[in-house]
């Protein structure tokens, strides 16, 4: 009897061919992005103390009351499987003195993350986001950088169907006062609001914006506008990032109702949707934060930042009908295979030789590996695409250059030699 199978996790999938190579690309395009403007690469631990997303996300959002994985470990203490990498990033900012650094500091990341939601073609319980954040400065043109940065990202790795929305949420001292007048609206309509928002008038009122309840909806029609109370500072810091976006020939649309599902943000905020998805429209999305560092134990330090999720980029940038053409595949082109004359073991053991010098000497090359014939191994390598095989024979070697059709009889300790030769030719 065969012993039972075992399968990956609920909400959770394994990367692999066509999808890895995809990835890889977009990896690639990511950093050649971000690199060139200044970030920074940045990883944090897969798990932190509770502590931080508690304090840095918000007791009040779905992120910390259902959404994270928990656990203890042997002392007792509590730690998360990170579900997001803002706090993370802010506590290494803090941590490892980095205010100290020239300001702002640029950095990002393409990491996992972990959400206990509920699965669906979008939405998984293990992602990866691609994300950028700059900390120590609250010019209205990093702001501009940074939603211009995802912008070209997004637009690069073909994503359709775009729509970017903006916002402002004030700073923290603006909205206070903004706070009050929405939570005595909603007040004075709780009966009409849905369970969820009467629960959370008290520690998070923006959100009801974010309710599809129809009362709740009908409710917030009327609510005061956060727009519209802005306090000067924060109304002229945004009417900046507005022009320098106009300049920059980014195209967004602004939503006064557009909260986002972290506590966090302050003043600028902004989602990219795309109409290629379902019901999991969310690309990418972020804002600042101005607050965030200061809240983890650091100094009063502004900050800023973006994630977008990479299944989400890659679901939209898919064709219709078609799987993997909206971001074209990442492949080392094999310029050299080995195929053996025969099986026998010093002929391998001069190949394998061989192949060694060839990776050394920088050339994508590989050899059989599979037990073929031979009229197999030069199948496999046309298959593989390879630039010229070598065919080692106990009496001679013979280089084959498969786009030019010719083949000439050689040492075999001069074949690395030959191939380089024949790049330099080309
Ligand atoms: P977020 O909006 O929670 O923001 O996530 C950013 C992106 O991650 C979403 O737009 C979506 O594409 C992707 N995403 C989120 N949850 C899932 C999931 N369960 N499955 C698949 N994809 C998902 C943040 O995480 C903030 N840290 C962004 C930020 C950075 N704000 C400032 N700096």
């Amino acid at each position: 009897m065969s012993a039972p199978k075992i399968k990956a996790p609920r909400g959770t999938f394994d990367v692999l061919g066509q999808d890895a190579a995809r990835r890889t690309t977009l990896e690639a395009r990511a950093r050649a992005i971000l690199e060139a403007a200044g970030y920074e690469r940045i990883e944090t631990p897969v798990f932190e103390a509770t502590e931080l997303f508690a304090r840095g996300v918000g007791e009040s959002t779905d992120i910390v009351r259902k959404e994270m994985f928990t656990l203890e470990d042997q002392a007792g203490r509590s730690l998360t499987l990170r579900p997001e990498g803002t706090a993370p990033v802010c506590r290494a900012y803090v941590e490892h003195g980095m205010h100290k650094r020239r300001q702002p500091v640029k950095l990002w990341y393409l990491s996992s993350f972990f959400r206990h939601e509920r699965a669906q073609a979008g939405r998984y319980r293990q992602f990866w986001q691609v994300g950028a954040e700059a900390l120590g400065s609250e010019d209205p043109a990093l702001d501009a950088e940074l939603i211009t940065l995802l912008t070209r990202l997004l637009a690069d790795l073909g994503v359709r169907g775009l729509r970017l929305r903006l916002a402002s949420l004030g700073s923290l001292d603006s909205r206070r006062e903004y706070r009050e007048r929405l939570q005595a609206h909603l007040r004075a309509n709780e009966a009409d609001l849905a369970q969820e928002v009467r629960e959370r008038i008290e520690l998070n009122p923006l959100r009801a914006f974010d309710s599809d309840h129809p009362g709740t909806r009908q409710v917030m029609e009327s609510a005061p506008r956060l727009s519209e109370h802005l306090d000067a500072q924060d109304a002229a810091h945004f009417a900046e990032v507005r022009e320098l976006l106009d300049a920059a020939g980014v195209a967004y649309e602004l939503d006064h109702t557009l909260v986002r599902g972290l506590d966090y943000y302050t003043r600028t905020v902004f989602e990219f949707t795309s109409d290629a998805l379902g019901a999991q429209s969310g690309v990418g999305g972020g804002g600042r934060y101005d607050g965030l560092v200061q809240q983890l134990g650091g100094p009063p330090t502004p900050g800023i930042g973006w994630a977008a999720g990479i299944e989400r980029i890659l679901l939209a940038g898919e064709q219709e009908g078609e799987q993997g053409h909206g971001v074209p595949v990442a492949s080392v082109p094999l310029e050299l295979f080995l195929a053996l004359e025969d099986a026998s073991p010093t002929l391998r053991t001069r190949a394998f030789h061989l192949l060694c010098e060839a990776r050394a000497a920088g050339l994508a090359a590989q050899m059989d590996l599979g037990g073929r014939s031979l009229k197999g191994q030069l199948s496999h390598a046309n298959a593989l695409g390879a630039r010229y095989v070598a065919i080692l024979g106990e009496q001679e070697t013979m280089l084959k250059d498969m786009q030019a059709g010719d083949q000439e009889s050689l040492a075999s300790d001069a074949v690395v030699h030959a191939v380089l030769r024949g790049h330099t030719a080309l």
